[in-house]
């Protein structure tokens, strides 16, 4: 079956000494506690090493929040996935949309990003989500699965290794969440379009998280949709308590 996922993604947030002090603190609220998901944290490249090295890997995964579509080379100040692994974490955030709106990343390219953290043994969280135009014009629907189909030339092997978060744009860090239902109806959706590509078995055990202003007061609503699986989590994943208060909600 597929696995309850709450994952933070703490974007260009925290210096070295902020990001370890705050990943100390998850750590230590999470020892000992009952939880029903399992933890990941997202962190700079530069926090990676650090990090790792305060948190218990039983308890809370590791991820990049970006990793190069390249091997290795002459890519002056880019982050390889083999790089990424290096440093003992586990997961990467693909396709953010903040990643495909600032820097321009295309489904080609995020692509062949997503198959270089496969190769590297990473899990890719793969996120998905429509512009607040495109769900006022209502092309939401196909806008996501035109996202999420530019991985289907992956092996299902490949693709059952990828978690997906489904982010609306109009809903990040603007304290605007999509309704449980909202949230449900895509993630249907989503699973749907998996289901006709490679079937109801990977379907059901893939991973869809939401994301965009959840927070510890609307957590629970959203996690109790049967196709939400969990958050990926920007704003309060930078705060211990509101992190740990999203992780209860699968209490
Ligand atoms: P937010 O960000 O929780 O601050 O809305 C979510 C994300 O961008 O991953």
């Amino acid at each position: 079956m597929r696995k309850n996922i709450v994952a933070g993604n703490w974007k260009m947030n925290t210096t070295l000494e902020e990001g370890v002090e705050l990943a100390d603190q998850i750590n230590s609220l999470l020892q000992g506690k009952e939880k029903n998901c399992d933890v990941v944290i997202c962190v700079p490249f530069t926090h990676l090493t650090s990090v790792n090295a305060v948190i218990d890997p039983e308890l809370i995964g590791l991820g990049a929040e970006n990793c190069s579509e390249h091997e290795k080379g002459a890519y002056t100040g880019e982050i390889s996935a083999a790089m990424v692994k290096s440093t003992g974490a586990t997961h990467v955030i693909l396709g953010h949309s903040e990643r495909r709106q600032y820097f321009g990343e295309n489904n080609e390219q995020l692509l062949a990003k997503t198959q270089k953290a496969l190769e590297h043994g990473l899990t890719p969280i793969f996120c998905v989500g429509e512009v607040l135009e495109e769900r006022e014009n209502g092309t939401y629907n196909d806008v996501v699965a035109s996202q999420v189909e530019a991985l289907f030339s992956l092996s299902p092997e490949d693709f059952s290794k990828i978690v997906i978060a489904y982010e609306p744009v109009w809903a990040i860090g603007t304290g605007k969440t999509a309704t449980a239902d909202q949230a449900e109806d895509m993630h249907a959706h989503i699973r749907k379009v998996i289901e006709n590509k490679y079937g109801k078995e990977i379907a059901d055990n893939t991973s869809i998280l939401y994301g965009g202003s959840c927070k510890p007061g609307n957590a629970k609503e959203l996690f109790a949709k049967p196709d939400v699986d969990g958050g990926l989590i920007g704003g309060a994943a930078l705060d211990a308590e509101s992190f740990m208060g999203i992780i209860e909600a699968f209490n």
